[in-house]
């Protein structure tokens, strides 16, 4: 059959389209293995990424500032009740004594050559009651004005967590913090503290990190405070209490407004791929999975209501929104923040028992990082970028910031390895190039942090992981190095 000469050009011109579309060439390339080509200051850096793109370095309260001048929170009493569920048995008490070492923090950003610093607020430290009838900590404020002022007088735009995981224990012994909806009101009114004090230096806030971290791992396997879960020493139940404490996370974000700048939310950003590519299946699942870690926070966000597969699965376990509360947490973010780190396999998972509701089962799935018995997919620069076009293709494409991205080495390297970390170098420089290609496929990413500024507590792991692109000496913590990821980052960044 001859085709009508019209029809056929049409035809090369959708192709054309098509292609286009979806594998934008891009270089560097976003690649799944090394070598990646892209740690070449000279030929791969920040020129790549539009003129106002943000770049910096994040840290948070607990894992950086020591536990002294404040009052408690929900991680010193798990970290001091429970030892043994950290490796090293340790605590963020000292860590990097950040609360009197801020100024050496400010000189490391300073050599890092950032533009901008994503830090937390601790809460019991302004607040040591965790409401403001308890009265304001005028000590507290004033540390975070000296740090605040320091950034800003050396050009360092300061991007301020208001919620890193750090519940006052007040609340939590008075009402159980994120499991009462009591801990929306008193959220409300420690965020208009902040706005109040620091919103004429600080533009960008961030309600909360990782809200399905704590709601999973506060409440799900209670693996962190406050080590509830259905049979643990506390109590807990693993079926309701995660998505209630979501829930009221959702809620706290939206009631926080800020008229001065711009305000949003960190969600943890992990992408699936199906386990058996060609299992309708696994494809199902690796979809299901994004909705129960992303979609569960994202999709009430964006469209008011949590998404259908998992109202589906999880029924009557899994909190309503009334009207007034959907339209409040409906379009609540002037930006996403996104923390992305690993990809991992999905793959379709029977059934949960009816008798033994879980949150981390209820999305029947079974997540890992091995395929073939290799682990070929915690490390997967692709995945950032296939990441960021799903959510640009299905919510609207919002203005986002990566929050977090980085990679830990063992606390236990002698100090020459440690500094010498060119596989930190690889991971930053190839997820930077798989960012570039997702804007260049129009995802509308504004900014990009490196998780971390420093090695710090790293929370579940002590000191027994480093993320820094700077080390730190947690026996003496004034004593800090450059790493070799600090150099290469500072020229990829410099202006
Ligand atoms: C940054 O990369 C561009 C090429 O993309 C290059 O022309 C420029 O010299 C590089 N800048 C620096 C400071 O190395
Ligand atoms: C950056 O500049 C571009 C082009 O002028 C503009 O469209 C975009 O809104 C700006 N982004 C931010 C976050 O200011
Ligand atoms: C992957 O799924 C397809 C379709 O269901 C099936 O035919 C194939 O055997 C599966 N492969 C493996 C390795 O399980
Ligand atoms: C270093 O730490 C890792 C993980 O904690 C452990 O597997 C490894 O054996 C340790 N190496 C040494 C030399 O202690
Ligand atoms: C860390 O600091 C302590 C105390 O000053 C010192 O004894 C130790 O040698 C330092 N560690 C390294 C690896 O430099």
């Amino acid at each position: 059959m001859e085709t009508p000469k019209a029809q056929y050009s049409l035809a090369i011109l959708v192709i054309l389209f098509v292609v286009s579309n979806s594998q934008t060439v891009c270089n560097p390339e976003c690649k799944a293995k090394e070598p990646f080509n892209c740690d070449n200051s000279l030929t791969f850096n920040r020129t790549g990424f539009p003129k106002n793109f943000t770049f910096g370095a994040a840290t948070s309260a607990y894992q950086i500032e020591g536990a002294a001048h404040r009052a408690l929170n929900g991680w010193d009493y798990y970290t001091h009740r429970y030892p043994e569920r950290v490796p090293d048995r340790s605590s963020g008490d000292v860590a990097c004594d950040s609360y009197d070492l801020y100024k050496e923090d400010v000189k490391l950003l300073k050599r890092l050559k950032v533009q901008a610093y994503r830090l937390s607020i601790a809460w019991s430290r302004v607040l040591p009651k965790g409401r403001l009838t308890g009265g304001v900590d005028e000590n507290g404020i004033t540390y975070y004005n000296n740090l605040i002022n320091e950034l800003k007088a050396n050009g360092i735009e300061p991007f301020v967590t208001i919620f890193h995981w750090d519940v006052p224990q007040t609340l939590e012994d008075e009402y159980g913090g994120f499991l009462s909806p009591r801990i929306v009101e008193d959220f409300k009114n420690y965020a208009e503290l902040l706005f109040q004090r620091f919103g004429d230096r600080v533009k960008f806030w961030i309600t909360l990190n990782q809200p399905y971290s704590l709601a999973s791992k506060g409440y799900g396997d209670g693996s962190y405070p406050p080590g509830r879960c259905t049979g643990c020493e506390f109590g807990g139940d693993s079926g309701t209490e995660p998505y209630i404490v979501a829930h009221h996370q959702l809620l706290a974000h939206a009631e926080a407004k800020f008229q001065g700048g711009k305000i949003g939310t960190t969600l943890i950003g992990r992408w699936f791929t199906p386990l058996n590519e060609t299992s309708d299946q696994d494809q199902a699942a690796a979809k299901r999975a994004f909705q129960f870690f992303v979609g569960w926070f994202l999709d009430p966000l964006v469209y008011g209501e949590y998404p259908m597969i998992m109202r589906l699965l999880v029924g009557d376990r899994l909190p309503k929104f009334t009207p007034q509360e959907s339209d409040l947490v409906k379009g609540s973010l002037d930006f996403l923040g996104l923390n992305y780190y690993v990809t991992q396999y999905a793959t379709d998972a029977p059934p949960p028992l009816p008798t033994q509701p879980n949150a981390l089962t209820d999305a029947r799935v079974t997540l890992g990082y091995y395929r073939n018995g290799a682990p070929s997919f915690v490390y997967y620069p692709p995945g950032f970028r296939q990441i960021l076009n799903h959510i640009k293709d299905n919510y609207q494409n919002p203005l986002t910031y990566i929050t977090e991205n980085g990679v830990a080495d063992y606390g236990n390297l002698t100090l020459p390895n440690a500094l010498a970390d060119n596989g930190r170098i690889q991971n930053h420089c190839s997820h930077l190039s798989c960012l570039k290609c997702s804007i260049d496929d129009g995802c509308n990413v504004a900014g990009y942090f490196a998780w971390s500024l420093m090695d710090n507590y790293e929370f579940g792991n002590g000191y027994t992981l480093r993320f820094g692109m700077n080390w730190v000496n947690f026996t003496n913590p004034a004593d800090r190095r450059q790493k070799d990821s600090a150099k290469w980052y500072s020229r990829f960044v410099a202006k």
